[in-house]
């Protein structure tokens, strides 16, 4: 299986559920660009370096994600709308682990 299924609420607060590629080293962020669930020039404006934090979004769902990197905590420490469960996206690696996983993406700051 290459494939894993994700929910994405959007800003607008509408529920995507799509297709994540786990053999392309893809990240949430990019997936997020990928199927335009958030407008150009909104998201990922570091290109994935947790440098920016456009790409924050909250989990909603219990899986088991990557420790926070010392970047991504700095990162997070200083952004806006920033709740226990919010990670940057662009530190969030697709694997089969993260089939079901849920997220909604943080307000634009
Ligand atoms: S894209 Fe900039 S922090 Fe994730």
């Amino acid at each position: 299986m290459s494939d894993i299924k994700i929910k994405i609420t959007d800003r607008e607060g509408v529920l995507h559920e799509v297709d994540a590629p786990t053999d392309m080293n893809m990240n949430l962020m990019e997936i997020v660009r990928s199927y335009e669930l958030a407008p150009e020039g909104t998201i990922g404006i570091c290109g994935g370096m947790a440098m920016c934090a456009s790409c924050q979004c909250y989990v909603n769902s219990s899986h088991d994600l990557p420790e926070m990197s010392d970047d991504e905590d700095a990162m997070l420490a200083e952004a806006f709308y920033v709740k226990d469960n919010s990670r940057l996206g662009c530190q969030i690696h697709m694997t089969e682990d993260l089939n079901g996983l849920e997220v909604e993406l943080a307000p634009e700051s």
